[in-house]
């Protein structure tokens, strides 16, 4: 394969939004970032020097890092931050993985303006297994706070409530007609009748799902996380923070004059309140030669469903199966080695002496995983890990199991506290995992996106209500489920997911809604190493930042 050089310039960049102006954080002056692209089986190299006051670290979202967790990026789990005028070069292998993913930075609440697409092409003369686009469009959808989004997050974690809530939803870095002021930063995509548009849409929103349609168009879905899918047609599409979907979009005949709303809105059932806004798009028909100035512009708006709609929701998921065909096989575990039942949800902390809280009942949100809410440490855990120095930063009791089993998405217990530390499972090389992520409706019943570092799981079932191990894995799909990265488990839901831990190193796991992350709904896999010489960890290198 060929290598790929990047640099990553980390860089403050004035830039005016919603009739507000504010410096940002950017990859090269660029918002969103710029734009990566490699061949599937090719070396990227990326250099990231760190020119801003604050600490940085990039993620390639959907990468696995085989035996790589060194180039994997989230802060304090496989790195500690690159400091203020410090560079690291990240460097890695694309093995067995094509499609769209993205980068994000991945200290705090950076990625609000920190990320941009990654694309990995097909290896040379592979082709799509849904045929040949006419155009290729990456549509990122992003989210815009007016306020800084560092001093957002840190005034919830010192108050104890929920941060504001964002002042638009952007696609490719732009709000859209509906909000004040923004009419000119509006995305547009100018389409020719009768051809066939890829839009790799990618939510880099940090707090929301969104619903997308086209106005009068029915959009194909090809592929979601960067594997493959059954194409199905759908009007309106469902997307998490974390999660990519490519859709073939076939522009009409012939349409003079026509413009026609590509929309995102949020999909939300927290309690909590959020941005419920809508970011729109233009998608445009070109105008045939001149003659057309007596036909009026039509608009077309789109109509998306319910902000709550939650049975919406669930009917756009259980279309997604895997191409599972000869050439992209599901390898889907059909054993499992190793159960785990992990709770996820909101949770309350008692208000600390001497300062008044504002979250529930005079509590300080959280956020847990079997009653643990994650510590980050302050060195890195794969470093910890590598080196056998894992003494004093993490420890291995991180429950199989809830510690307090209850009626999840019913009357929640009364003591909703959590405990505090940075632990994790440790798994042997190889094991086929399979874990049941269910949400508690504890303080009000949400979805959460969960997201596994250095794997693609596969969502063998979901449902409603409590998981019942007696009846429940009867049903699950163990031929074609979706093969993803992320997964939404649904509000007052569960799902179970499967993996092989074939990638040995330290893996992070956690809500890809921000808040929740701040919060502490996140854990990490050990995976040890296997015997042979490519089922080990590699070594660090060199440039490693040290905390
Ligand atoms: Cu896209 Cu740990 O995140």
């Amino acid at each position: 394969g060929s290598t790929w050089h990047y640099k990553f310039d980390v860089q403050l960049k004035s830039v005016k939004r919603l009739c507000n102006r504010k410096s940002i954080l950017t990859v090269n002056g660029r918002f969103p970032g710029p734009k990566l692209v490699a061949r599937e089986g090719d070396r990227v190299v990326v250099e990231v020097v760190n020119n801003v006051q604050n600490n940085v670290t990039v993620h390639w979202h959907g990468i696995r890092q085989l035996q790589n967790g060194w180039a994997d990026g989230p802060s304090y789990i496989t790195q500690c931050p690159i400091q203020t005028g410090q560079t690291y070069v990240y460097n890695f292998t694309i093995v067995g993985q094509r499609g769209t993913l993205f980068w994000h930075a991945h200290f705090s609440w950076l990625r609000a303006t920190l990320y941009g697409p990654l694309i990995v092409l097909p290896m040379q003369n592979a082709t799509y297994p849904f045929g040949k686009p006419d155009k290729e469009v990456p549509i990122i959808f992003g989210e815009w706070w007016n306020a800084n989004t560092e001093a957002v997050i840190n005034q919830s974690l010192q108050t104890g409530a929920g941060p504001n809530v964002s002042d638009a939803y952007t696609i490719n870095g732009m709000p859209g007609p509906l909000y004040n002021c923004s009419a000119k930063d509006t995305f547009k995509l100018k389409v020719k009748p009768g051809k066939t548009y890829l839009l790799r849409l990618i939510n880099a929103a940090l707090n929301d799902e969104l619903f997308f349609g086209i106005a009068s168009h029915t959009i194909t879905v090809v592929e979601v996380d960067a594997t493959y899918v059954k194409p199905f047609n759908m009007k309106i599409l469902l997307i998490g923070p974390g999660q990519t979907t490519n859709v073939l979009l076939k522009a009409k005949p012939y349409y003079p004059n026509a413009t026609f709303f590509m929309s995102a809105r949020p999909y939300a059932t927290g309690l909590g309140t959020f941005d419920n806004t809508t970011t729109v798009g233009l998608l445009e028909y070109q105008r045939p030669n001149s003659s057309l100035s007596s036909t009026k512009l039509q608009i077309f708006k789109a109509s998306l469903p319910a902000l709550n709609d939650t049975a919406y929701a669930a009917k756009y998921s259980q279309r997604l199966r895997s191409l599972a065909n000869a050439q992209f096989p599901a390898n889907v575990p059909q054993t499992v080695d190793k159960h785990f039942f992990f709770t996820i949800g909101l949770s309350a902390d008692p208000c600390p002496k001497n300062q008044t809280c504002q979250g529930p009942n005079g509590t300080k949100f959280s956020a847990s995983m079997n009653n643990i809410s994650f510590v980050l440490p302050t060195t890195a855990l794969l470093q910890a890990h590598f080196f056998g120095q894992s003494n004093g930063v993490y420890n291995t009791t991180f429950p199989n199991n809830p510690l307090f089993p209850f009626n999840y998405t019913g009357t929640p217990p009364n003591n909703t506290f959590v405990s505090h530390g940075t632990k994790v499972v440790v798994i042997p090389f190889n094991t086929s995992v399979e874990v049941v992520l269910q949400n508690t409706s504890i303080l009000g019943m949400e979805s959460h996106l969960l997201h596994l570092h250095g794997y693609n799981f596969f969502v063998v079932g979901q449902g409603f209500g409590n998981f019942d191990p007696d009846k429940d894995p009867a049903k699950f799909n163990l031929v074609d489920p979706i093969e993803r990265n992320t997964v939404g488990v649904p509000s007052g839901g569960w799902a179970a997911i499967r993996f092989r831990a074939d990638n040995p190193g330290v893996w992070f796991m956690h809500c890809h809604f921000d808040v929740h992350l701040s919060w502490g709904l996140k854990m990490a896999w050990v995976v040890l190493d296997g015997k042979l010489p490519n089922q080990k960890l590699l070594p660090p290198p060199s440039d490693l930042p040290k905390c």
